[in-house]
């Protein structure tokens, strides 16, 4: 069958039944925000680079965690930016730190939000590494017992998920004995299984406050140039005991999403649509150049439809005024 029987536009020109066909779904469900929080009271910082993310001190946290949660979007994912660094980032597993601190606030305050924590080193460490250092290079077994001492911290304030983003080897099994020997065996590991060195993370490293002093993250996060080695890293921490996995950035690897989609169909994936991202998205809609609702909306429809279930976007508060707007419907 063919032109002139088959015509794709018969079902394209009427919009209810446009909506009605459409394959991918997006609504606020789909959504985990991040935040950064910081030591102190009442401070909303702004991150220069990321309009309308702030560095926040827990009590405003708790704020916005509800503010979250009221438009409709499940989840948060917590990074934390502690008073002093130092080379073992101690401020990391610190049972009295700024992550539990900020799980304690939210949990007891805010109630049906998820918690998620992100665990790793790098916000902690005073050179800005994912772990801990000999010479100039991370020493990964060394990192993984504090790894898992920060997971073991986070869900002992109450987290309701642990990520860990450091992408040293055996971190995620390291990190499933330590929760189990701790009595904590249904606690879930989102893990960034497929985490690329990417010049997308730049504005996030000025909200975490987490540059590295010298060197880049190349000799443990992978190289963008591949897309084989990300079905290992995910077979590997399925292995381990991870229970999600997440391939990050998003928009520049919807190949891997769609792969890791492919190959483990009955794994739950997130992409994590990151900073640069959504610099470069902002960049474009206060210089007029995009429509920014428009692109908002297209962009976390494209990772969903590229297979991922959720999405974690710094877009989450505006996609879900957005959604809500157009009584949900995605277009
Ligand atoms: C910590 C971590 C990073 C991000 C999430 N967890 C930064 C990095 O690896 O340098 C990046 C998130 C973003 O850019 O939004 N390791």
């Amino acid at each position: 069958m063919a032109f002139p029987t088959e015509r794709m536009r018969r079902v394209r020109g009427n919009a209810m039944l446009r909506d009605l066909v459409r394959e991918t779904s997006l609504d606020a469900g789909d959504l985990v925000y991040p935040m950064f929080v910081v030591p102190g009271r009442s401070v909303s910082r702004p991150v220069g680079s990321m309009p309308g993310v702030c560095q926040l001190s827990v009590d405003r946290a708790v704020e916005e965690a509800k503010e979250v949660r009221d438009l409709g979007i499940p989840g948060i994912i917590l990074f934390g930016i502690p008073p002093d660094k130092d080379a073992v980032g101690s401020g990391a597993y610190d049972p009295a730190g700024i992550i539990p601190q900020a799980v304690r606030a939210i949990r007891e305050q805010v109630s049906g939000l998820l918690v998620i924590t992100d665990v790793c080193l790098c916000e902690y460490t005073d050179h800005g590494h994912c772990g801990v250092l000999r010479g100039e290079e991370v020493d990964n077994d060394r990192t993984l017992e504090l790894l898992a001492r920060e997971a073991v911290a986070h869900a002992r304030a109450g987290a309701h998920v642990v990520a860990p983003s450091d992408m040293m080897d055996g971190r995620v099994g390291a990190i499933r004995r330590a929760l189990d020997a701790e009595g904590f065996e249904s606690l879930p590991i989102l893990a960034y299984a497929a985490k690329y060195a990417s010049g997308f993370y730049g504005p996030f490293r000025e909200a975490a406050e987490s540059t590295p002093q010298f060197g880049d993250r190349r000799g443990y996060q992978m190289d963008p140039g591949n897309g084989d080695e990300a079905l290992r890293e995910v077979a590997l921490d399925l292995e381990e005991g991870a229970d999600i996995v997440m391939v990050k950035p998003a928009l520049p690897y919807l190949d891997v999403v769609r792969r890791v989609k492919d190959r483990f169909p009955g794994v739950p994936l997130a992409a994590y649509n990151v900073s640069g991202e959504y610099a470069m998205l902002q960049a474009a809609i206060e210089r007029g150049w995009i429509d920014g609702e428009r692109v908002t909306i297209e962009i976390l429809t494209s990772i969903r439809r590229a297979g991922a279930d959720f999405i974690l976007t710094y877009s989450a508060k505006e996609a879900a005024r957005i959604l809500a707007r157009r009584g949900g419907r995605s277009a």
